[in-house]
């Protein structure tokens, strides 16, 4: 057991839609800590580097122009197994694909909109925490 802490953002789909306490009340009833949250839209430069690793990939201009296109909450949280918890907790990328009492799972349709980004390793969570909440 660690303690980890871990990015995860509500994306514009789920602001829009109102389910930002929502997310949050999910992670809160589970047990994890909030330690900061900023709203924000996101420049272009910055979602480039944000999804980086994807930037091979057919739908990267998708992913930009959607993850731009309206304010987000970006948010840090803690606890212990943080990062796999709060996947859990998310859903699997695809809702189609996502179980039933996870957030994609139970509020999402369609794999562009899928309310929630978390990041995927600790690698990650450090790279995206240093992005958002510093500089
Ligand atoms: P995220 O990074 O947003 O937390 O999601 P994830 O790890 O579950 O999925 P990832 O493979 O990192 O993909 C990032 C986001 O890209 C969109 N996507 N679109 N059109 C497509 O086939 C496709 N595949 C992925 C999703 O919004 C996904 O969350
Ligand atoms: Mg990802």
């Amino acid at each position: 057991m660690a303690v980890e802490n871990t990015f995860i953002m509500v994306k514009p789909d789920g602001v829009a839609r109102r389910l930002v306490g929502e997310v949050v009340s999910r992670l809160e009833q589970k047990g994890l800590t909030l330690e900061k949250m900023r709203m924000l839209t996101i420049p272009a430069e910055m979602a480039e580097h944000h999804y980086a690793e994807h930037v091979e990939r057919p739908f990267f201009g998708e992913l930009i122009a959607f993850i731009t296109s309206g304010p987000v909450v970006a948010m840090e949280w803690s606890g212990e197994n943080a990062i796999a918890l709060c996947r859990t907790l998310m859903g699997a990328t695809n809702p189609m694909d996502a179980a039933p009492g996870s957030i994609r799972g139970d509020l999402a349709t369609v794999v562009t909109e899928n309310i929630v980004h978390g990041s995927d390793s600790p690698e990650s969570a450090a790279r995206e925490l240093a992005l958002f909440f510093t500089a």
